[in-house]
């Protein structure tokens, strides 16, 4: 990346970025979701761009905050030879917009220095009620490098709810909005390149949007951060989300998408880098469009096994449901009084370790659901299942942990399983005990682990990305099932040498 004309132009770019944020409390930032970026991460994703074909370089700048995005975006296509950039910004904080007016004019000045010209528009509105794609006065756009608000909003009473309904359908949160609306305004070949958190990539909730963007435009390159290190300025928030840089090219399809990843520091212009073929980064063989994010070769070697396996978790007869408990609001059935009469055990995720589940009635975390009137509702009939916690905690080593239910386990008829844990049964038949141990020592396994991470960058099992997850015939689960059924408690390190031989793959560096 070419560095030279942008040094001095950034850092007082940089000072008027801190000005502003150190005159506004960390929540008064929060209600405009400012997490600003920092010259490192501002400059690398502007290197992302590649030169514009257009006469008159169109940029737009959604959530602008002070314009360190523009201000790199704009010097970076100078760099390139496009000497005429227009840019068009949209901020909601006044607050933001002298200090913004006073980058855009650093930026002019540096133009002028070399013989360009440089002109902008700020628009102190919302960007997403704005819908500047149906504004006809405004043209469509070449560049756009964004870093939009993260929060969620109700989907019943916020004005962001019906904003952006006719391009996408599902989740309620503004970045998603954000992108979206910027992908309706590019033009075709159009770039986009964004810093989002990672948790679009999969999900139910993000199906609609993925659908949208994935339609509209080829995703060719993602960077990854290896660590949750603070990739912005003023990100005090103790639990950080795993963020992700994608470009995405209006129009195009790509065969091919190149995946970076690196730390959060100046080493970030010298990624680990990899090219894949698209399929193995979003699969298409199911309609959920999952962006799956190998971070490294060997995570990429991972991926390509599991692509070999015959079948998926719901081909192969299986399904997965999350626990019907939903305890908030069962409050009345549930009782700390483990032997209460007319009661039957309640499955929390403390109750599920490696392939066995446990429930005694003798610890403190342990509680019974009674058979209250209506309580059809909320247990099932008693059977042998599979549980897989539907959390894990960050500090966890591993996102996958799943015991198996014993139908015997207890005697009742119908048992309790809380909505931290998924269940897993037989579709239209009953799990014999081998099977149900063949699944639970491959959800226990190092492999299905690291493959599950390619899927998902958050600690939440969904139910949806199980089943769409590629796995062995019932066969290979019956037959690693016989040996893990065998296996004590202390032994479960023994789990990947029962499932590696049958599944054919291996889970070490190659
Ligand atoms: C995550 S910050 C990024 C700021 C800047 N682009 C950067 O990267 O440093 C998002 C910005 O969007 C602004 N914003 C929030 N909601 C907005 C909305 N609905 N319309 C326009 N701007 C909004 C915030 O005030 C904030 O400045």
């Amino acid at each position: 990346m070419k560095q030279t004309a942008l040094i001095s132009p950034i850092e007082d770019i940089i000072s008027l970025q801190s000005e502003f944020l150190n005159s506004k409390s960390i929540d008064d930032r929060k209600v405009f979701g400012q997490f600003f970026t920092g010259a490192i991460v501002s400059d690398y994703m502007a290197s992302l761009i590649n030169k514009p074909k257009s006469k008159t370089v169109r940029i737009l700048d959604a959530g602008a905050g002070t314009g360190i995005l523009t201000a790199s975006t704009a010097l970076r296509c100078l760099d390139l030879g496009c000497k005429t950039v227009h840019t068009v910004l949209y901020e909601l904080d006044s607050g933001a917009v002298p200090n913004l007016e006073q980058t855009l004019k650093i930026v002019q000045n540096t133009f002028s220095q070399q013989r360009g010209t440089f002109t902008f528009e700020i628009h102190c509105e919302d960007f997403v009620l704005a819908r500047p794609d149906k504004d006809e006065s405004i043209q469509a756009f070449d560049v756009s490098v964004i870093n939009p608000p993260y929060f969620k909003y109700s989907a019943k009473d916020s004005p962001y709810a019906k904003a952006a309904a006719d391009l996408y359908h599902g989740d309620p949160n503004i970045y998603a909005s954000f992108l979206a609306v910027v992908m309706a305004c590019m033009k075709d070949r159009g770039q986009m390149v964004s810093i989002t958190p990672r948790s679009f990539t999969n999900g139910l909730y993000f199906k609609g949007f993925r659908s949208y963007l994935l339609t509209e435009s080829a995703l060719d390159l993602i960077h990854i951060f290896k660590h949750r290190d603070k990739v912005f300025k003023n990100d005090d928030s103790a639990v950080l989300q795993e963020n992700v840089i994608c470009r995405f090219v209006k129009g195009q399809s790509k065969e091919a998408v190149t995946v970076r990843s690196s730390d959060c520091d100046a080493s970030i212009n010298h990624a680990d880098q990899e090219q894949y073929p698209l399929e193995l980064i979003i699969d298409p063989s199911n309609d959920q469009r999952i962006i799956r994010i190998p971070e490294s070769a060997y995570e990429a070697s991972i991926l390509r096994q599991a692509e070999t396996f015959p079948t998926t978790f719901e081909g192969a007869g299986y399904f997965i449901s999350t626990g019907r408990v939903v305890e908030h609001r069962t409050r009345q059935y549930i009782t700390e009084d483990t032997n209460a009469h007319n009661s039957v055990p309640l499955y929390r995720p403390h109750n599920v370790t490696p392939l066995t589940t446990t429930w005694t009635g003798d610890h403190k975390k342990e509680v019974s659901f009674m058979l209250n009137e209506g309580h059809e509702k909320h247990t099932m009939e008693n059977g042998t299942f599979v549980l897989l916690k539907r959390f894990s905690s960050k500090d966890e080593k591993r996102r996958l942990v799943s015991g198996v239910h014993l139908a015997n386990a207890h005697d009742c008829e119908v048992i309790g399983f809380g909505n931290k844990t998924n269940y897993i049964g037989l579709s239209g038949g009953k799990l014999t005990i081998a099977e149900a141990y063949g699944l639970a020592a491959i959800f226990n396994s190092s492999f299905m682990d690291k493959y599950f991470r390619c899927i998902s960058g958050n600690t939440q099992v969904n139910a949806t990305e199980i089943r769409v997850m590629k796995f062995p015939t019932r066969e290979q689960v019956k037959e690693i099932g016989k040996q893990a059924q065998k296996l004590k408690a202390n032994e479960t390190s023994e789990i990947d040498l029962i499932v590696n031989p049958v599944l054919g793959v291996m889970d070490t560096i190659q």
